[in-house]
């Protein structure tokens, strides 16, 4: 595998593992996707940077709690987290934007700071880079070593001479199916030492309307993001979508226990996805699948951290379990 340094300045580090590049996945990712009976693609490719700041526009949004609610329960777990946690690296997967690891180092307190290592670890470069050069301009004591990979294959390139925190927030584990989630748990603990820790964000399962209306907000931000992978295809690929062509559908699938995201055909109509040289067909009122957005109860998250073989060190929960930060261990 390719070990690339990217970028090095004083004390941001940034390298690149990923194995194959972005070009590939994707012509992959779609051309087995939407030549499938049932049309998918995979959520990962909302997020250009039109579509980071969509979602950052969703996190805001009155109708979408779950940010805000691991936020309020982040506030209350950070100090006792960083109690433990005296030295080491906080890794945090699928980085994104900066809030959430900010509470953990203002947890941790300026002193603490020269002991402490951020290690972000994304696919997004530009992302990446971004974010840590923010951290640094807050907190120029800090260490920050950012990793370019997909650490959904990848949990073995993420560096562990010192104790970590590993954080995924947000739910994102929400949004593997539920193979993928505990392949992800099972990779996670063979990787993890007894000093380690991993934090992890769930979204709770709740009243039908509450789901629904984080899905479909009053402004249509949702929507917008939805159509986005749209957009993305037809640069990426030189496909000719008419994303107006397209609804978007966001609906609580109780069976499955999960929030579906969906673009549905307003009409028959024939796509063609040039850098793949294949043309799609769509029937009216036919859907691509594009997100799942799985809920879990707590005997579901029980099952799955039972499952990895890890432990449950703490659980933080807001007032009303909504949402639910889970600290674990070996
Ligand atoms: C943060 C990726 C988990 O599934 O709720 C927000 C993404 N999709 N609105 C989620 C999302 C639609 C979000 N994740």
């Amino acid at each position: 595998m390719k070990k690339e340094l990217v970028f090095k300045k004083e004390r941001i580090e940034i390298r690149s593992h990923l194995a194959s590049s972005y070009d590939r996945l994707i012509k992959n990712d779609v051309s087995h996707g939407l030549g499938l009976e049932k049309k998918s693609l995979p959520s990962k490719y909302f997020y250009d940077s039109r579509g980071s700041r969509l979602f950052e526009k969703i996190c805001a949004l009155p109708e979408y709690y779950p940010t805000r609610t691991e936020m309020s329960i982040l506030r209350e777990a950070a100090p006792q987290i960083m109690e433990d946690f005296t030295s080491g690296d906080i890794v945090e997967l699928g980085s994104g934007a900066n809030w959430k690891v900010r509470m953990l180092l203002d947890a941790a307190g300026q002193e603490r700071l020269k002991d402490l290592r951020y290690v972000p670890v994304d696919v997004s470069e530009s992302a990446l880079q971004d974010a840590s050069e923010e951290l640094l301009r807050i907190y120029p004591e800090l260490e920050v070593l950012g990793i370019i990979a997909d650490f959904t294959v990848h949990m073995d390139l993420i560096p562990s001479e010192r104790p970590r925190l590993m954080v995924f927030l947000g739910s994102t584990i929400g949004n593997f199916d539920e193979r993928a989630r505990r392949d992800f748990l099972k990779g996670a603990a063979a990787a993890m030492k007894p000093e380690d820790r991993f934090l992890i964000g769930f979204d709770m399962v709740k009243s039908r309307d509450t789901l629904e209306a984080a899905y479909n907000d009053e402004q249509g931000v949702t929507s917008e993001f939805n159509k986005n992978v749209l957009h993305v295809l037809n640069r990426e690929l030189n496909a000719d979508f008419n994303i107006s062509h397209f609804d978007h559908l966001a609906f609580f699938n109780e069976e499955k226990q999960r929030v579906e995201m969906h673009l549905r055909a307003k009409r028959d109509m024939e796509v063609s996805i040039e850098g793949l040289d294949m043309q799609v067909e769509f029937r009216q009122d036919e859907t691509i699948h594009t997100e799942v957005c799985r809920k879990f109860t707590e005997s579901d998250v029980r099952k799955l951290v039972g499952g990895a073989g890890l432990e449950i060190e703490r659980w933080f929960f807001d007032k009303k379990s909504w949402f639910s930060l889970v600290e674990l261990k070996l």
